[in-house]
């Protein structure tokens, strides 16, 4: 089964974690995307749910598959938000921000009751890293801001650290929804994630990081073998 079959069955199984009546937060990313596709079709069906998009790139396919929006403000808590990963461990934490739409996600996921992160079987990993840590930053100083990333990655990570810069299609920086930049920091393997984490959350210069901790409470994996849904105990 290919990759994008395992994401619309992870998308599709989610659906029976929403219920009528429910404000939900909307993921980003092609995993996503599947289960935007899969409520709209429920929602054309008369189904009453409002979302709240964690992207333009969402909030777009949201309004054309018919899905009532509403924000933050006005929704207060939300019910449950429905998300991809670009990586997912054996302790629930996850690597987001490769759809450049972290920051939103992260605020999204922390004013929900409940989180379920929708994979393939192939993100889901013993040792968070092989993916390449998005982290967000504000364009001013951005090279001074990289350069002491790539120190304090010097500290926590193992093997060969590399830095960089992400950029669109036409070789220009990546702006993302906020108007910041993204540094994407591939490092071998991490062992103190959290202290990583709580030291990029006191950088200056350092808007947000793709380390999610304690922002998953289930799991919904797409798999050759069908879908397995992990609740974190
Ligand atoms: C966007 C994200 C996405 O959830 C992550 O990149 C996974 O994307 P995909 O479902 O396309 O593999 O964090 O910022």
């Amino acid at each position: 089964m290919s990759k994008e079959a395992q994401k619309q069955q992870a998308a599709e199984a989610a659906l029976d974690l929403v219920e009528n009546g429910m404000t939900l937060g909307l993921g980003t990313g092609s995993t996503a995307a599947f289960f935007v596709s899969a409520l709209g079709a429920r929602v054309r069906h008369g189904f009453d749910v409002k979302g709240v998009p964690t992207s333009e790139q969402t909030r777009i396919l949201a309004e054309k598959e018919g899905i009532p929006l509403t924000n933050l403000g006005d929704a207060g808590r939300l019910d449950l938000t429905i998300d991809g990963a670009d990586e997912v461990d054996t302790s629930f934490r996850l690597i987001k921000g490769g759809g450049g739409a972290l920051l939103r996600e992260k605020i999204v996921a922390s004013a929900s009751r409940k989180v379920a992160i929708i994979v393939d079987e192939a993100k889901c990993v013993d040792h968070l890293g092989h993916f390449p840590l998005p982290i967000e930053v504000v364009p001013f100083g951005v090279r001074v801001t990289q350069q002491r990333i790539s120190e304090l990655l010097g500290v926590y990570g193992e093997g060969e650290v590399n830095i960089r810069l992400r950029t669109d299609q036409f070789g220009e920086p990546y702006v993302t929804d906020g108007e910041h930049l993204i540094v994407d920091a591939a490092f071998n393997k991490v062992t103190n994630i959290e202290g990583l984490a709580s030291s990029l959350d006191s950088m200056t210069g350092v808007v947000d990081h793709g380390l999610f901790i304690d922002l998953c409470d289930m799991l919904i994996v797409g798999s050759d073998n069908g879908v397995r849904t992990i609740a974190k105990s």
